[in-house]
């Protein structure tokens, strides 16, 4: 596992503990008033589990990492943890599955999902090669910049590599460094659409997770923050 989930994870919850409240309003509207129970496979710390529970949510986060006491610990390409209204999995973590537990996952998100349940995926596909993102992030007295970005991929083997930069400029850890690259699965929207297709579920819309209004897209956009919105039949 990268050490971005180990011994950076305090570092990793601050550089990405930016503002989600809107993006919490649009998940809970896009999951539909009748939506009560919510899955988030690969939660984290919570984050954003956390932001829909103050929407009134009952969220079952799982992950693989103990995170934190609420968190199920369930691989979720392989779990059976009863059935949900709706489920969302942001930033990119799909992308940690291979293509083939990509498939195994959606079997277990249909399994997880009741009939007329979306699912809202936030997963890059072919979002541009060599384009840093560049962020600072200050909580809790600590105050990180970081720097994102996708470095080079072999779109043969579906596999492209993403390099991250941490520089923590206050806090207990002020002074560090920490730069890593590590692996992440490369879908262009055929390759992504072919997996759904193959799935159990549909690929019913993608909205532009860049834009607030969060606009409804083509099913061929590219980028590596789009919201795609599955269905359980
Ligand atoms: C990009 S982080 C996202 C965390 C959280 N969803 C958020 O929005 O802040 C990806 C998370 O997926 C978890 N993860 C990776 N592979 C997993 C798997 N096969 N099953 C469950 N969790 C997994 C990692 O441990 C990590 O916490």
């Amino acid at each position: 596992m990268s050490d971005l989930y180990t011994t950076l994870a305090d570092l990793y919850d601050t550089v990405f503990d930016w503002d989600i409240e809107s993006e919490a309003d649009w998940i809970a509207e896009r999951l539909g008033s009748g939506c009560r129970t919510v899955i988030e496979p690969g939660c984290g710390s919570g984050r954003m589990f956390a932001a829909l529970e103050r929407r009134g949510l009952a969220v079952t986060g799982i992950d693989v990492r103990g995170t934190n006491a609420t968190v199920v610990l369930a691989d979720m390409t392989d779990f059976d943890l009863g059935v949900f209204d709706g489920a969302v999995c942001p930033i990119n973590t799909l992308g940690h599955l291979s293509h083939s537990e990509l498939a195994s996952h959606l079997e277990a998100m249909s399994r997880a999902l009741a009939p007329g349940a979306s699912y809202l995926v936030q997963l890059a596909v072919d979002a541009p090669v060599g384009e840093a993102s560049r962020w600072e992030v200050e909580r809790d007295e600590q105050h990180v910049r970081a720097l994102w970005s996708v470095e080079s991929r072999d779109a043969d083997a579906g596999v492209e590599w993403h390099r991250s930069l941490f520089e923590v400029v206050a806090g207990h850890r002020a002074g560090e460094v920490h730069e890593e690259v590590h692996a992440m699965s490369f879908w262009t929207p055929e390759t992504w659409g072919a997996v759904v297709d193959a799935s159990p579920l549909e690929w019913t819309a993608v909205y532009d997770g860049t834009s607030p209004s969060r606009p409804r897209l083509d099913f061929t956009a590219t980028g590596g923050l789009l919201w795609h919105e599955l269905l359980r039949p």
